[in-house]
């Protein structure tokens, strides 16, 4: 039973703008589904605000907090302890306290990976190649989590190659930056081909790849969700390949920070799933 002497929970989303996060449909379902006292909100906080407003955090009487776009980055300097993920990241996106200590750490990575063992599994290939599109914050996760997992190579594709030569930089010679004339070479021996640009993405230009050359065995994951199918998976699916959309990782990256502010790990369900969709 709820004891009425307690205040309840509360944690948020910081960002700016913030209006269009589905972070509160996910945390809200979860804590309808487990029946827990809890309040998620939205905190649209400026930069220029942003140290004052972590630092009020407990005064506000939030327990933690999730950090989006354009704060991730500037979050890790005003958390009292940083989990090594993030610090590799470079940006955070989960604050809890514990002990009156605040913590921040980088989901985007679990999320990824979990969102791949559980929408195909046995996708994990050690000794394998990727063929990563993109050399923004995504990616960063996205070759993390790879790398973490045991692939060997990383075929690193983007427009800005000073981009990419950074993430090489950062993570060292299976990373292998090219340029998109490169694509057709490096698919015939990729295992695991991820977009994390913008292309396809509503509103943004197209993604529009020829994937003839993938192997048959080859799994293709888009990292954009709205739409939840582009074109890239479309493509994918009409070549006959296994596929994963973008919409899991947004859901299991959500998982830890639940966990931390409302003692409960809550489960990425097809019911949450099927509540997203209907908003996309
Ligand atoms: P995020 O942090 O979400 O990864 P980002 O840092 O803005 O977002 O990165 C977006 C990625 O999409 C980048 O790799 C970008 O390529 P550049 O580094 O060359 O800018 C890629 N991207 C966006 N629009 C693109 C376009 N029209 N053509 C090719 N790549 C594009």
């Amino acid at each position: 039973m709820t004891d009425p002497t307690r205040p309840v929970p509360k944690a948020c989303i910081i960002g700016h703008p913030v209006a269009h996060s589905r972070s509160p449909m996910v945390h809200g379902f979860w804590l309808r589904e487990l029946g827990l006292a809890g309040d998620y909100t939205r905190e649209d906080v400026r930069l220029e605000d942003l140290a004052g407003f972590v630092a009020s955090l407990r005064e506000r009487g939030y327990v933690g907090a999730n950090v989006t776009v354009p704060h991730k980055e500037a979050v890790l300097g005003l958390a009292d302890v940083v989990s090594e993920t993030a610090r590799a990241m470079g940006a955070a996106n989960t604050l809890w306290f514990e002990n009156g200590v605040l913590h921040a750490d980088n989901t985007d990575v679990p999320g990824f990976l979990a969102n791949l063992d559980e929408r195909a599994p046995g996708w994990d290939r050690s000794g394998g190649t990727a063929t990563v599109l993109g050399a923004g914050g995504a990616a960063r996760a996205v070759i993390y989590g790879l790398l973490a997992r045991g692939f060997s190579t990383i075929h690193l594709v983007n427009r800005s190659e000073e981009r990419s030569l950074a993430l090489q930089a950062a993570f060292g010679p299976a990373v292998k930056p090219c340029g998109w004339d490169a694509l057709a070479a490096v698919l015939p021996a990729t295992d695991l081909l991820v977009n994390t640009t913008s292309l396809g993405m509503s509103g943004q230009p197209p993604l529009v790849l020829d994937l003839k050359a993938l192997p048959d065995t080859a799994l293709v994951h888009d990292i954009v969700y709205i739409p939840l199918t582009t074109g890239l998976l479309s493509a994918a699916r009409a070549r006959g390949l296994a596929t994963v959309d973008g919409l899991g990782m947004l859901l299991h990256q959500a998982v830890p920070g639940f966990a931390h502010w409302f003692g409960r790990t809550p489960t990425v369900t097809e019911d949450l799933r099927a509540l997203l969709v209907r908003d996309i």
